[in-house]
């Protein structure tokens, strides 16, 4: 399972790019405004900091234009995934972009089959939300379940299911244990998963006996 930070902050990306551990970035016009920073020039510095895809998401409604901020995105860097709504433009533009190359992030995903229309136009990734739809009091991980039997039914499907508006590691070992290819996952949450109270404790323990023996290693 691959996991992507969902942040526009260079600094927590560049430390969480450090562990090794992160496949690639995801955004959205919200955390670009958290950043407060423009656009152009936080996705061109993710995208040097990071080797894997960075999601970058056009603002555009309509198909034209979506497919020339697309296009303008996909042109900052090569591992620029362009993130376009699921929306019968958003659709349109998808397959454009895909047939040129492009990797194309479909987000804002609620349904299966929002997702079956998204795989059928290309999409590089589907970005169904779980949080949001358990916040409503859906099932958002239902929702994954779904995605994941369908695709897996359709070898000719390339694209990924890539878990979004996660909340909690649980989220995460749920998606995991579904099949899905990634979690987008806020830095919060990704660190979260090193911990256990007995990790800490077994240390603690550990160190006082090695501590006992007088000895060391080097
Ligand atoms: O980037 C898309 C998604 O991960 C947003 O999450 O927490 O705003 O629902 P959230």
């Amino acid at each position: 399972m691959k996991f992507f930070v969902d942040t526009a902050d260079i600094a927590e990306i560049r430390e969480l790019a450090a562990t090794g551990l992160l496949d690639g970035v995801t955004t959205n016009p919200s955390l670009i405004q958290k950043s407060g920073r423009k656009m152009l020039d936080v996705i061109a510095e993710i995208c040097a900091a990071v080797e894997g895809p960075v999601s970058a998401e056009v603002t555009a409604t309509d198909h034209a234009a979506m497919l020339a901020e697309g296009r303008k995105l996909a042109k900052i860097a090569k591992n620029v995934a362009v993130k376009v709504p699921l929306t019968p433009d958003g659709l349109k533009t998808c397959r454009v972009l895909a047939d040129e190359g492009t990797k194309v992030n479909v987000t804002l995903c609620f349904s299966p089959a929002q997702a079956l229309l998204a795989a059928k136009a290309r999409a590089a990734f589907i970005s169904p939300f779980v949080g949001r739809l358990d916040d409503i009091g859906q099932d958002g991980m239902g929702l994954i379940a779904d995605i994941v039997q369908i695709y897996r039914s359709y070898p000719a499907f390339k694209t990924e299911v890539l878990v979004a508006s996660i909340r909690h590691p649980i989220h995460v070992i749920e998606s995991a244990k579904l099949g899905a290819d990634v979690a987008t996952l806020p830095p919060a949450v990704l660190r979260s998963l090193f911990n256990h109270p007995l990790t800490d404790k077994g240390l603690a323990a550990f160190l006082a006996d090695w501590k006992k023996t007088g000895q060391s290693i080097l």
